[in-house]
């Protein structure tokens, strides 16, 4: 049996949703896998040359965790990567591979698990359910955890907006941007980002972009983040001078993501920004995914 399974990028936080809000974005890594003697994968595009080709690939361990949970053995496979979604980018590349592992290893042992139950699996694997939740759902995602499950909402977008973000080549694993956070918050900035929330989401349903930037703030985590990525800061202001009604950091950055009713030269605005603190940068030019991780084919 052979079979393909589609995982899209995403891009949590949106500003003050920390942990919480997360869009699923229309760039797809797209994985095949096919019976084996032993596990392997072959990755081209995004990636390429840098992850694990044996049985410490994410995918191979996301699938051998369902394996563990059912008490049966893995079939092996070997698994061929198309990937689009950028490494440590702020872009939900691992919550990607997790969700095409999981989904893998329910196919290969036949659907013990339903889709909740592999979005609770991804999210113990992740530890925050900001990026699986819109990856298995699609859309824009709300998500809290409660007693180690997930409960998470799809919102509906109510307009067509276009999302820029733009990558610098910078290094920044989401180990090193949450261990930049603080222990504790001052109740005042825990309230700036509780009702800015609400506002984001309220803002994204009625397609209000006006709103979406007036809301888009942060106190909890951007602050310090910001500091350890070299033109980030002069992005997220490019991206508003250049037109955008709202930007953030995208996740734990270090990429930035910008909405807005038309491009007009955002992207180029923000990677010439990161280019005057001395980091290239890629633009990717995304709209909302409203589906998300599936199996596409069977053969
Ligand atoms: N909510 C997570 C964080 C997303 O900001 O650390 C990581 O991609």
């Amino acid at each position: 049996m052979k079979f393909t399974i589609k995982a899209p990028a995403t891009s949590a936080n949106l500003g003050p949703g920390f942990d919480t809000l997360g869009l699923a974005l229309d760039l797809w890594n797209e994985t095949t896998i096919t019976p084996a003697k032993e596990f392997s994968a072959q990755v081209s595009g995004e990636g390429a040359g840098r992850l694990a080709s044996g049985k410490n690939n994410l995918i191979v361990r996301a699938a051998q965790r369902v394996a563990e949970r059912v008490g049966k053995s893995l079939p092996p496979f070997h698994a061929e990567c198309v990937n689009r979604i950028p490494l440590s980018s702020g872009m939900g590349s691992s919550s990607a591979a997790i969700l095409t592992g999981l989904l893998a290893g329910n196919v290969l042992l036949e659907n013990p698990f339903s889709r909740e139950e592999v979005l609770n699996l991804a999210c113990e694997m992740e530890g925050h359910p900001d990026n699986v939740a819109p990856a298995m759902m699609g859309g824009l995602v709300v998500s809290a955890m409660e007693n180690g499950k997930v409960i998470a909402r799809q919102i509906s977008v109510g307009m067509n907006v276009h999302v820029t973000i733009v990558l610098p080549n910078f290094y920044l694993p989401t180990k090193q941007a949450r261990a930049a956070l603080p222990k504790k918050v001052s109740m005042r900035n825990a309230i700036h980002n509780i009702s800015r929330t609400a506002l984001v989401i309220e803002a994204f349903r009625n397609g209000d972009l006006d709103l979406l930037g007036k809301v888009m703030s942060d106190k909890l985590h951007q602050p310090y983040r910001l500091k350890l990525i070299s033109g980030a800061a002069s992005a997220m202001e490019a991206a508003k001078e250049a037109g955008a009604s709202a930007v953030a950091l995208s996740g734990a950055g270090p990429s930035v993501i910008a909405f807005s009713m038309g491009e007009a030269g955002i992207g180029e605005s923000m990677k010439r920004a990161y280019e005057a603190a001395g980091v290239e940068a890629r633009i990717f030019r995304l709209g909302v995914a409203s589906r998300g991780a599936e199996l596409e084919k069977r053969e």
